[in-house]
């Protein structure tokens, strides 16, 4: 049985074919034809660890349009959260649905999911990366200023899931990503690497922001991290995305926030609600990238 293509990370992707799907997601979304049904009778099966609005409704959504279904398998109501192995409920599972897109606390039960899947396994946001949305923050950018290499994008706050798929962006279709994370808060080391000369990391907000085409921050406190919320409140209290931040960007700089946001935590009203903010373009090309991931995964070649 040859092994099919997952998407767990980015770099499951090469640049070429990174670029390719970000085509193809913009071209989706402009041309929408009722009649392309590519997933016609597939079924996509989404586990969901944790809480989701735009990841569950993308895909759902997304596979009704090509055609198809999903399913959505909460870990309360299947044998998952009775301690089924892994192994054993990725091998049932693929064997009845044609793809399964997961959002999980540890990474590793992705991992093992795609070692033991038949089907391609979709990375739908674990405690360390969330590329589904760096499609869409990437499909965005292009969409409002064109090709991403060679610019500036400032991550301000966490090192989280996001910034790491963002430092996997970076590499993948060269940009400059300047971090300003607090100390003790900084994106996984390895990924960070392997980017080599496109990451730099900066001692405040607002030096990170120099100069860049786009800001981005997330949450101070990530899904299961709701227990150090009080603590991280005081160690990001100098990470927030203002109008000051702005002021040290670009004047063209645009803002993201993969959202949910907290306004008046990691970034201000004034920035999210106003005319740099791209978040609801953003949120919503989360349907258009992943209907594209959809296509690319699961249309026989
Ligand atoms: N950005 C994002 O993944 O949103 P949800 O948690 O609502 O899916
Ligand atoms: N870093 C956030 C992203 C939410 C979409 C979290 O993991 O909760």
């Amino acid at each position: 049985m040859t092994k099919p293509r997952h998407f767990i990370s980015l770099l499951d992707f090469s640049s070429a074919e990174l670029r390719s799907l970000l085509n193809r997601a913009s071209e989706l979304k402009k041309f929408r034809d009722p009649d392309y049904q590519p997933l016609k009778g597939k079924v996509l099966a989404m586990i969901f660890e944790k809480s989701s609005t735009r990841t569950r409704i993308s895909f759902e959504a997304g596979m009704c349009h090509f055609g198809g279904s999903a399913l959505f398998l909460s870990p309360r109501d299947t044998q998952l959260g009775r301690g089924e192995p892994l192994a054993d409920s990725a091998r049932v599972i693929s064997s009845m649905v044609d793809a399964i897109m997961l959002r999980t606390h540890s990474h590793d039960t992705v991992t093992t999911f795609a070692e033991y899947s038949s089907v391609p396994v979709i990375n739908g946001l674990t405690d360390r990366q969330h590329p589904c949305q760096l499609l869409a923050d990437m499909q965005t950018y292009f969409e409002h200023r064109g090709d991403i290499q060679g610019k500036t994008v400032a991550w301000i706050g966490d090192g989280n899931n996001m910034c790491n798929s963002y430092v996997d962006a970076a590499y993948l279709l060269g940009f400059q990503l300047n971090i300003a994370c607090p100390d003790g808060y900084l994106p996984d080391a390895e990924a960070v690497k392997q980017a080599g000369t496109h990451v730099n990391y900066f001692s405040s907000a607002c030096a990170a922001a120099e100069n860049a085409d786009l800001v981005v921050t997330d949450v101070w406190a990530s899904m299961g991290q709701e227990e150090e919320q009080r603590q991280r409140q005081l160690d990001f209290h100098e990470y927030q995305v203002n109008r000051t931040v702005m002021a040290a960007a670009k004047p063209d700089a645009l803002f993201m926030h993969c959202l949910p946001a907290h306004r008046g935590e990691e970034v201000t009203a004034e920035v999210i609600d106003g005319k740099q903010s791209i978040v609801f373009a953003e949120a919503e090309n989360r349907l258009h990238a992943q209907k594209a991931l959809l296509e690319f995964l699961m249309c026989a070649k």
